[in-house]
């Protein structure tokens, strides 16, 4: 049995799934104004959270959702309680439902360790169907700090009753992974836009191209 943490956003459930829905209402700078919704809500969250304040997930989603319609002028600000909506019950992706199911079949123990808000990660893991599979959903929201602060990652250890060293966690943000191999975590990086890598002194144990491949990790 092994542990194997997930981050949620980008990595289980498709950020820009959202904007997918609504595509041709929202023209040609759509996917642009979806990227720059996502920077825009990492950004918050660390800037509040180098200055020592919080403000949950959701709310940080919805002032970079109001940034990014502002920036892009083009895409119509009336649809920002249908993206919203859309973001609150985000789609997985495709591979996510199976590699859960996968390992769970294994009788690893799953997990989420995210960002998000209680109530919006309970929105998406209800839309995707996947909470059957998952045996604790962390959210830093009891801490009121976001990741990279390692006292996040520390909710896995506290949670699991181990050690760093027991825990597999898996993400598509490369900085998360950094973070969690410098708790001492087995980080594996789920590269599915075949970015460069980074953050050297904080290698992944290896570079995964989706989901699918966690099916040959015990
Ligand atoms: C998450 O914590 C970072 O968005 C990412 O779910």
């Amino acid at each position: 049995m092994a542990i194997f943490v997930f981050d949620a956003y980008g990595t289980l459930f498709n950020v820009h799934a959202a904007i997918a829905r609504f595509r041709s209402q929202a023209g040609p700078e759509a996917d642009r104004m979806s990227e720059l919704w996502r920077a825009k809500q990492l950004e918050y969250s660390w800037t509040l959270t180098l200055a020592g304040r919080y403000a949950d997930f959701w709310v940080l989603t919805e002032r970079a959702l109001d940034y990014s319609l502002t920036s892009f002028p083009s895409v119509d600000k009336a649809l920002r309680p249908k993206l919203l909506e859309a973001y609150f019950k985000l789609g997985a992706f495709p591979d996510a439902r199976a590699a859960l199911r996968a390992l769970k079949t294994k009788g690893h123990k799953t997990g989420i360790l995210s960002n998000g808000s209680p109530n919006m990660l309970k929105g998406a893991i209800d839309a995707a169907n996947v909470g059957g599979d998952l045996d604790a959903v962390l959210s830093v929201d009891s801490l009121k700090m976001f990741k990279p602060r390692p006292e996040v990652y520390g909710l896995v250890t506290d949670h699991y009753q181990c050690k760093p060293a027991e825990v597999t966690f898996v993400s598509s943000n490369r900085w998360d992974v950094m973070a969690s191999v410098s708790v001492g975590f087995r980080g594996l990086w789920v590269n599915r836009g075949k970015l460069p890598d980074e953050y050297f002194d904080f290698p992944p144990r290896q570079e995964l191209a989706d989901l699918n491949e966690l099916a040959a990790f015990d």
